[in-house]
Protein backbone atom coordinates (compact mmCIF):
# COMPACT_ATOMS: atom_id res chain seq x y z
CA UNK A 1 0.00 0.00 0.00
CA UNK A 2 2.94 2.82 1.35
CA UNK A 3 5.82 0.42 0.82
CA UNK A 4 6.95 -2.59 2.52
CA UNK A 5 8.60 -0.48 5.59
CA UNK A 6 5.56 1.94 6.46
CA UNK A 7 3.27 -1.36 5.81
CA UNK A 8 5.42 -3.28 8.41
CA UNK A 9 4.89 -0.42 10.94
CA UNK A 10 1.00 0.42 10.46
CA UNK A 11 0.45 -4.10 10.40
CA UNK A 12 2.79 -4.44 13.59
CA UNK A 13 0.85 -1.53 15.10
CA UNK A 14 -2.40 -3.62 14.53
CA UNK A 15 -0.86 -7.44 15.58
CA UNK A 16 -1.03 -9.10 19.09
CA UNK A 17 1.38 -12.14 19.90
CA UNK A 18 -1.35 -13.90 21.87
CA UNK A 19 -1.25 -16.70 19.53
CA UNK A 20 2.56 -17.19 19.06
CA UNK A 21 3.84 -20.58 18.36
CA UNK A 22 6.80 -22.51 16.73
CA UNK A 23 6.27 -25.19 14.75
CA UNK A 24 8.08 -27.58 17.49
CA UNK A 25 5.05 -26.34 19.91
CA UNK A 26 2.69 -26.47 17.21
CA UNK A 27 3.68 -30.42 16.37
CA UNK A 28 3.91 -31.06 20.23
CA UNK A 29 0.34 -29.75 20.36
CA UNK A 30 -1.02 -31.78 17.62
CA UNK A 31 0.54 -35.13 19.19
CA UNK A 32 -2.06 -33.96 22.73
CA UNK A 33 -5.13 -35.95 21.73
CA UNK A 34 -7.42 -37.03 24.52
CA UNK A 35 -11.09 -37.38 24.30
CA UNK A 36 -11.62 -34.03 25.71
CA UNK A 37 -9.56 -32.02 22.96
CA UNK A 38 -11.34 -34.08 19.94
CA UNK A 39 -14.90 -33.69 20.01
CA UNK A 40 -16.08 -32.67 16.77
CA UNK A 41 -18.84 -30.37 16.37
CA UNK A 42 -21.72 -32.16 15.36
CA UNK A 43 -23.41 -29.45 13.85
CA UNK A 44 -20.09 -28.84 11.63
CA UNK A 45 -20.98 -31.56 9.40
CA UNK A 46 -25.11 -31.01 9.46
CA UNK A 47 -23.86 -27.53 7.69
CA UNK A 48 -22.02 -28.67 5.28
CA UNK A 49 -24.72 -31.51 4.09
CA UNK A 50 -27.23 -28.24 4.56
CA UNK A 51 -25.02 -26.04 1.77
CA UNK A 52 -24.88 -28.68 -0.47
CA UNK A 53 -28.60 -28.87 -0.95
CA UNK A 54 -28.63 -32.32 -1.05
CA UNK A 55 -25.73 -33.03 -3.43
CA UNK A 56 -23.95 -34.79 -0.90
CA UNK A 57 -24.34 -38.19 -0.45
CA UNK A 58 -23.82 -40.01 2.39
CA UNK A 59 -23.59 -43.76 1.37
CA UNK A 60 -22.29 -46.33 3.26
CA UNK A 61 -21.90 -48.55 -0.10
CA UNK A 62 -19.41 -45.69 -1.68
CA UNK A 63 -15.45 -44.77 -1.16
CA UNK A 64 -14.83 -41.35 -0.17
CA UNK A 65 -11.23 -39.59 -0.10
CA UNK A 66 -10.92 -36.30 1.95
CA UNK A 67 -8.27 -34.43 0.27
CA UNK A 68 -6.29 -31.94 2.54
CA UNK A 69 -7.99 -33.31 5.18
CA UNK A 70 -5.81 -31.79 7.83
CA UNK A 71 -6.23 -33.39 11.35
CA UNK A 72 -8.99 -35.63 10.21
CA UNK A 73 -12.02 -33.84 12.11
CA UNK A 74 -14.38 -34.02 9.53
CA UNK A 75 -12.22 -37.03 7.89
CA UNK A 76 -13.88 -39.02 11.02
CA UNK A 77 -17.51 -37.18 11.44
CA UNK A 78 -17.92 -38.79 8.02
CA UNK A 79 -17.17 -41.83 9.70
CA UNK A 80 -19.53 -41.40 12.55
CA UNK A 81 -22.53 -40.29 9.99
CA UNK A 82 -22.80 -43.59 7.53
CA UNK A 83 -19.81 -43.14 5.63
CA UNK A 84 -17.83 -46.90 5.86
CA UNK A 85 -15.11 -46.21 3.63
CA UNK A 86 -13.04 -43.11 3.51
CA UNK A 87 -9.35 -42.21 3.36
CA UNK A 88 -8.24 -38.47 4.44
CA UNK A 89 -4.96 -37.28 2.61
CA UNK A 90 -2.94 -34.37 4.19
CA UNK A 91 0.97 -33.08 3.47
CA UNK A 92 1.77 -32.17 7.03
CA UNK A 93 2.94 -35.02 8.98
CA UNK A 94 1.87 -33.19 12.17
CA UNK A 95 -2.13 -33.34 11.01
CA UNK A 96 -2.16 -37.33 9.60
CA UNK A 97 -0.40 -38.21 13.19
CA UNK A 98 -3.10 -36.66 14.78
CA UNK A 99 -5.95 -37.57 12.72
CA UNK A 100 -4.58 -40.91 13.00
CA UNK A 101 -4.35 -40.45 16.98
CA UNK A 102 -8.01 -39.50 17.03
CA UNK A 103 -8.87 -42.36 14.61
CA UNK A 104 -7.75 -44.98 17.32
CA UNK A 105 -9.57 -43.29 20.12
CA UNK A 106 -12.73 -43.16 18.98
CA UNK A 107 -12.32 -46.74 17.33
CA UNK A 108 -13.07 -45.20 13.79
CA UNK A 109 -12.84 -48.35 12.51
CA UNK A 110 -10.58 -49.61 9.63
CA UNK A 111 -12.63 -48.32 7.04
CA UNK A 112 -10.88 -44.75 8.04
CA UNK A 113 -7.24 -44.53 6.80
CA UNK A 114 -4.95 -41.50 6.70
CA UNK A 115 -2.36 -40.97 4.44
CA UNK A 116 0.68 -38.63 4.56
CA UNK A 117 1.03 -37.22 0.92
CA UNK A 118 0.96 -34.37 -1.43
CA UNK A 119 -1.89 -34.44 -3.36
CA UNK A 120 -0.09 -33.08 -6.39
CA UNK A 121 2.09 -36.10 -6.93
CA UNK A 122 0.40 -38.81 -5.31
CA UNK A 123 -0.77 -41.94 -7.26
CA UNK A 124 -3.39 -43.71 -5.50
CA UNK A 125 -3.65 -47.54 -5.69
CA UNK A 126 -7.74 -47.35 -6.20
CA UNK A 127 -9.93 -45.01 -7.05
CA UNK A 128 -12.86 -43.09 -5.10
CA UNK A 129 -16.84 -42.20 -5.59
CA UNK A 130 -16.79 -39.33 -3.98
CA UNK A 131 -13.84 -36.70 -3.56
CA UNK A 132 -14.36 -34.40 -0.61
CA UNK A 133 -12.23 -31.19 -0.22
CA UNK A 134 -12.82 -28.53 2.27
CA UNK A 135 -11.54 -25.50 3.38
CA UNK A 136 -8.15 -26.92 1.33
CA UNK A 137 -7.92 -25.59 -2.34
CA UNK A 138 -7.16 -21.81 -1.62
CA UNK A 139 -4.18 -23.92 -0.10
CA UNK A 140 -2.97 -26.22 -2.01
CA UNK A 141 -0.10 -24.65 -4.43
CA UNK A 142 -1.26 -25.29 -8.21
CA UNK A 143 -4.74 -25.63 -7.77
CA UNK A 144 -5.60 -26.48 -11.51
CA UNK A 145 -2.55 -28.98 -11.44
CA UNK A 146 -4.55 -30.66 -8.20
CA UNK A 147 -8.12 -30.29 -10.21
CA UNK A 148 -5.90 -32.07 -13.04
CA UNK A 149 -4.75 -34.50 -10.79
CA UNK A 150 -8.32 -34.87 -9.45
CA UNK A 151 -8.88 -36.70 -12.37
CA UNK A 152 -6.89 -39.54 -11.76
CA UNK A 153 -8.37 -40.26 -8.09
CA UNK A 154 -12.21 -40.67 -9.02
CA UNK A 155 -13.91 -43.54 -10.15
CA UNK A 156 -16.22 -43.42 -13.33
CA UNK A 157 -19.32 -41.54 -12.85
CA UNK A 158 -17.82 -40.31 -9.40
CA UNK A 159 -18.00 -36.49 -8.19
CA UNK A 160 -16.05 -33.97 -6.37
CA UNK A 161 -17.12 -32.37 -3.77
CA UNK A 162 -15.49 -28.73 -2.63
CA UNK A 163 -15.77 -26.11 -0.39
CA UNK A 164 -13.57 -23.15 0.33
CA UNK A 165 -12.30 -19.97 0.95
CA UNK A 166 -11.88 -17.59 1.74
CA UNK A 167 -10.10 -16.82 -1.62
CA UNK A 168 -7.49 -14.70 -1.35
CA UNK A 169 -8.60 -12.05 -2.91
CA UNK A 170 -11.80 -11.74 -1.11
CA UNK A 171 -12.30 -9.59 2.18
CA UNK A 172 -10.19 -11.84 4.65
CA UNK A 173 -8.54 -14.34 1.94
CA UNK A 174 -5.03 -13.56 3.78
CA UNK A 175 -6.13 -16.19 6.56
CA UNK A 176 -3.97 -14.02 9.03
CA UNK A 177 -7.01 -12.84 12.02
CA UNK A 178 -5.48 -14.99 13.90
CA UNK A 179 -2.64 -12.53 14.96
CA UNK A 180 -4.38 -8.91 14.33
CA UNK A 181 -6.31 -7.30 16.82
CA UNK A 182 -8.59 -5.26 14.25
CA UNK A 183 -9.40 -6.94 10.90
CA UNK A 184 -8.66 -4.87 7.77
CA UNK A 185 -10.71 -6.18 4.88
CA UNK A 186 -8.41 -6.94 1.81
CA UNK A 187 -5.58 -6.71 4.05
CA UNK A 188 -3.66 -8.95 1.56
CA UNK A 189 -4.79 -7.27 -1.41
CA UNK A 190 -4.09 -3.69 0.13
CA UNK A 191 -0.70 -4.45 1.97
CA UNK A 192 2.62 -5.42 0.89
CA UNK A 193 3.15 -9.69 0.85
CA UNK A 194 6.71 -8.66 2.67
CA UNK A 195 5.02 -6.47 5.15
CA UNK A 196 2.31 -9.32 6.33
CA UNK A 197 4.59 -12.09 6.40
CA UNK A 198 7.33 -10.44 8.35
CA UNK A 199 4.44 -9.26 11.18
CA UNK A 200 3.57 -12.92 10.80
CA UNK A 201 7.20 -14.69 11.44
CA UNK A 202 7.12 -11.63 14.49
CA UNK A 203 3.90 -12.09 15.84
CA UNK A 204 2.70 -15.68 15.10
CA UNK A 205 4.80 -18.00 13.47
CA UNK A 206 8.57 -17.61 13.93
CA UNK A 207 10.09 -20.54 12.99
CA UNK A 208 8.31 -21.05 9.66
CA UNK A 209 10.52 -18.84 7.30
CA UNK A 210 7.97 -18.00 4.70
CA UNK A 211 8.67 -15.03 2.69
CA UNK A 212 5.41 -15.41 0.66
CA UNK A 213 2.43 -16.81 0.86
CA UNK A 214 2.46 -19.70 -1.48
CA UNK A 215 5.87 -20.76 1.32
CA UNK A 216 3.76 -20.62 4.24
CA UNK A 217 2.83 -24.03 6.32
CA UNK A 218 0.41 -25.58 4.77
CA UNK A 219 0.77 -23.40 2.21
CA UNK A 220 -2.12 -20.54 0.55
CA UNK A 221 -2.11 -20.09 -3.21
CA UNK A 222 -3.88 -16.78 -4.35
CA UNK A 223 -6.18 -18.41 -6.34
CA UNK A 224 -9.08 -16.05 -7.95
CA UNK A 225 -12.56 -17.22 -8.40
CA UNK A 226 -12.20 -17.08 -11.95
CA UNK A 227 -9.23 -18.53 -12.39
CA UNK A 228 -10.91 -21.65 -10.37
CA UNK A 229 -14.06 -21.53 -13.30
CA UNK A 230 -11.04 -21.67 -15.82
CA UNK A 231 -9.48 -24.49 -14.15
CA UNK A 232 -12.55 -26.44 -13.87
CA UNK A 233 -13.14 -26.10 -17.35
CA UNK A 234 -9.95 -26.32 -18.66
CA UNK A 235 -9.14 -29.74 -16.33
CA UNK A 236 -11.81 -31.59 -17.89
CA UNK A 237 -14.57 -30.93 -14.93
CA UNK A 238 -18.37 -29.35 -15.21
CA UNK A 239 -20.31 -28.39 -12.80
CA UNK A 240 -23.33 -30.73 -11.32
CA UNK A 241 -23.70 -27.96 -8.77
CA UNK A 242 -21.80 -24.31 -7.70
CA UNK A 243 -23.09 -21.86 -5.27
CA UNK A 244 -20.65 -18.87 -3.43
CA UNK A 245 -20.82 -16.45 -0.42
CA UNK A 246 -20.02 -13.23 -1.31
CA UNK A 247 -18.91 -10.69 1.53
CA UNK A 248 -22.16 -8.26 0.80
CA UNK A 249 -24.77 -11.38 0.19
CA UNK A 250 -25.44 -11.32 4.67
CA UNK A 251 -26.61 -8.25 4.75
CA UNK A 252 -30.16 -8.17 3.53
CA UNK A 253 -30.20 -4.37 1.84
CA UNK A 254 -26.95 -5.41 -0.08
CA UNK A 255 -27.86 -8.24 -1.48
CA UNK A 256 -29.18 -6.62 -5.00
CA UNK A 257 -25.25 -5.02 -5.08
CA UNK A 258 -24.33 -8.64 -4.11
CA UNK A 259 -25.88 -9.48 -7.45
CA UNK A 260 -24.58 -6.80 -9.37
CA UNK A 261 -21.03 -7.28 -8.34
CA UNK A 262 -21.54 -11.35 -9.73
CA UNK A 263 -22.18 -9.27 -12.71
CA UNK A 264 -18.78 -8.15 -13.22
CA UNK A 265 -15.98 -10.50 -13.53
CA UNK A 266 -13.38 -8.47 -12.55
CA UNK A 267 -15.43 -7.27 -9.14
CA UNK A 268 -16.08 -10.21 -8.69
CA UNK A 269 -13.10 -12.05 -7.63
CA UNK A 270 -13.02 -9.37 -4.78
CA UNK A 271 -16.50 -10.17 -3.19
CA UNK A 272 -16.76 -13.90 -3.65
CA UNK A 273 -14.70 -15.44 -0.54
CA UNK A 274 -16.63 -18.94 -0.25
CA UNK A 275 -16.88 -21.72 -2.78
CA UNK A 276 -18.95 -24.68 -3.06
CA UNK A 277 -18.76 -27.03 -5.66
CA UNK A 278 -19.83 -30.38 -6.98
CA UNK A 279 -18.17 -31.84 -9.95
CA UNK A 280 -18.44 -34.59 -12.55
CA UNK A 281 -16.19 -35.50 -15.76
CA UNK A 282 -16.90 -33.27 -18.55
CA UNK A 283 -18.98 -35.52 -21.38
CA UNK A 284 -16.60 -33.52 -23.88
CA UNK A 285 -13.01 -33.49 -23.22
CA UNK A 286 -11.60 -29.95 -22.89
CA UNK A 287 -10.78 -28.14 -25.94
C1 LIG B 1 -7.23 -25.33 6.31
S1 LIG B 1 -6.72 -26.97 6.25
C2 LIG B 1 -8.27 -27.80 6.10
C3 LIG B 1 -8.30 -29.08 6.88
C4 LIG B 1 -9.61 -29.87 6.87
N1 LIG B 1 -10.06 -30.21 5.54
C5 LIG B 1 -10.70 -29.15 7.61
O1 LIG B 1 -11.68 -28.72 6.98
O2 LIG B 1 -10.58 -29.02 8.83
C6 LIG B 1 -6.02 -27.18 4.63
C7 LIG B 1 -5.16 -28.42 4.55
O3 LIG B 1 -4.69 -28.64 3.22
C8 LIG B 1 -3.43 -29.28 3.35
N2 LIG B 1 -2.69 -29.21 2.07
C9 LIG B 1 -2.28 -28.10 1.42
N3 LIG B 1 -1.62 -28.45 0.30
C10 LIG B 1 -1.62 -29.82 0.25
C11 LIG B 1 -1.07 -30.77 -0.66
N4 LIG B 1 -0.40 -30.37 -1.75
N5 LIG B 1 -1.26 -32.07 -0.41
C12 LIG B 1 -1.93 -32.48 0.69
N6 LIG B 1 -2.45 -31.63 1.60
C13 LIG B 1 -2.30 -30.31 1.39
C14 LIG B 1 -2.76 -28.52 4.48
O4 LIG B 1 -1.71 -29.23 5.07
C15 LIG B 1 -3.94 -28.32 5.44
O5 LIG B 1 -4.00 -29.31 6.42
Amino acid sequence: MLGATLDYFILRGLAHRRNLATEEQLDLRSRQVSARSFEEDPSKIHKILRRFEGHLPVDPGLQYLDMGCGSGELTIAFARFGVKRITGVDFLPRHIERAQACARLVGAGEGVRFLCRDLRTWVPEKKYDVLLSFDALEHIDEPEGCLRKMTDFIAPGGIAVLAFGPLFHSPYGDHMWDFFRLQIPWRGVLFSEQALLRVRRECFRPTDPAQGYREIAGGLNLMRYSEFLRYVRDTGWEFAYLAVNTFLKPVPPLRLLSDMVMQVPALRDYFVHNVYAVLRRAARAPY
